[in-house]
């Protein structure tokens, strides 16, 4: 059963945005869970931007609403607390850190896995918060957590 067809395939479906909260509480709270078309979202404001996100992380599906938010190489990031697994806040790229095998000596670098963790559109519109879930037509690792027996629907009052 599927009702508003929240589980069609990402590359099918257009959602509409939904209210989820108002932007005098997030700006206090700096976080803020919801559930969008039967979708559990994390949405953070942090140094004047609204960042969402699906709630579960793409590695194994660890609570990022749960997680801390440092910069890695100038880039903001919340930090996975199952593994601290880095996932950037604007494109939900994974980072990580690599070395140079054949030069030890080098600094580490931080690089991209591409993108990881599926990014929602925020909105405000007079005082309110609005998530547009994305439709963007590929498969993102934490759709799997995000869908069938893995998702797990939280009270969001
Ligand atoms: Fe997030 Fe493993 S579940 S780092």
């Amino acid at each position: 059963m599927d009702p508003d067809g929240s589980e069609q395939d990402p590359e099918t479906k257009k959602y509409s945005s939904v209210c989820v909260g108002r932007e005098e509480d997030i700006k206090k709270s700096e976080r803020m869970t919801a559930v969008v078309h039967d979708r559990e979202v994390v949405i953070f404001y942090h140094r004047g931007e609204y960042h969402a996100m699906d709630i579960r992380c793409y590695h194994s599906g660890g609570p990022l609403h749960l997680g801390e938010i440092e910069e890695f190489d100038g880039r903001p990031c919340i930090v996975c607390p199952w593994h601290k697994y880095k996932i950037t806040l604007a494109t939900g790229e994974g980072l990580y850190q690599s070395i140079n095998p054949k030069d030890p000596s080098a600094k580490p670098k931080w690089c991209s896995k591409g993108i990881k963790q599926r990014i929602h559109t925020v909105t405000v519109d007079n005082g309110n918060i609005y998530v547009t879930l994305s439709n963007e037509p590929f498969k993102c690792d934490s759709d799997f957590y995000a869908t069938g027996v893995f998702k797990v629907i939280q009270s969001s009052s």
